[in-house]
């Protein structure tokens, strides 16, 4: 695959990317549909936002697609979560390998249904080898219950409490192996983390907007990027 537009207007793009994709209920209802309506118009816009990403030399892209909280929502509309989640990677993944697009799941994924569990891992070993972009779904994912798997997996492994060190602690997180984020997007105006990837965004840059998720565009995304550019970081220093 060749790299088609790392277009030369922004002087600094985030090796690590990741997005709460927002407002998709609020989307259905502004329309008279259902809130499973507006998800799966999330849903499609994924595909599109990571087809577009795609065309960025941007490493990483992490989309948090369903919380270890969002179980206390209905029932059908859980039950249509998984279900869109088990479409779209049955419809995206020889576009991902075509792609060069390697999928990661961060999250637990033993209490998900089993058609889902298979359908993430067998997309996750189809694709381990694909090197242009790295992309992490988050689904029953949550940032505490991650910090809690890692110190569980620590204490299993009796490691000695002075050999703890964050570099070892980041080893066992679901995110073994990434960078901390640097760029995160929230859509659907909303200004807030929600449990998301809490370790990893210490030093992140925030983009927050109004637009729902739905309805978050290309130039939406060039937007974020170009406000990313522009800031300077200084991770604690001058
Ligand atoms: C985000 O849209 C998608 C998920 C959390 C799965 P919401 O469902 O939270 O949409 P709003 O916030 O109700 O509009
Ligand atoms: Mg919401």
């Amino acid at each position: 695959m060749t790299n088609t537009s790392p277009t030369p207007k922004f002087s600094r793009l985030p090796d690590h990317l990741a997005i709460v994709p927002d407002g998709n209920g609020r989307w259905a209802e502004q329309r008279g549909l259902s809130r499973l309506d507006g998800h799966q118009a999330g849903a499609e816009n994924m595909y599109r936002m990571i087809n577009y990403l795609n065309e960025y030399p941007i490493k990483y892209v992490t989309l948090y697609g369903f919380s270890t909280e969002n179980w206390t929502r209905p029932k059908e509309e859980v039950s249509g979560l998984f279900q869109l989640l088990e479409n779209f990677i049955n419809k995206c993944i020889s576009e991902f390998c075509e792609k060069s697009i390697r999928l990661r799941h961060l999250g637990r994924l033993n209490d998900l249904p089993s058609s889902l569990q298979l359908a993430i891992n067998s997309s996750v070993e189809l694709t381990r080898n694909n090197t242009r972009m790295t992309l992490n779904l988050a689904f029953n994912y949550g940032g505490r219950a991650e910090i809690i798997d890692a110190v569980r997996r620590l204490v299993a492994k009796d490691i000695k409490p002075q050999n703890i060190d964050e570099e070892l602690f980041n080893s066992y997180l679901y995110t073994a192996g990434l960078p901390d984020v640097d760029l995160l997007i929230r859509t659907g105006d909303e200004l807030r983390l929600s449990n998301f990837l809490i370790w990893q965004t210490a030093y992140s840059e925030y983009h927050f907007t109004k637009v729902l998720w739905p309805d978050f565009s290309k130039k939406d995304i060039d937007k974020a990027l170009l406000s990313y550019s522009r800031r300077k970081r200084r991770f604690g220093g001058l």
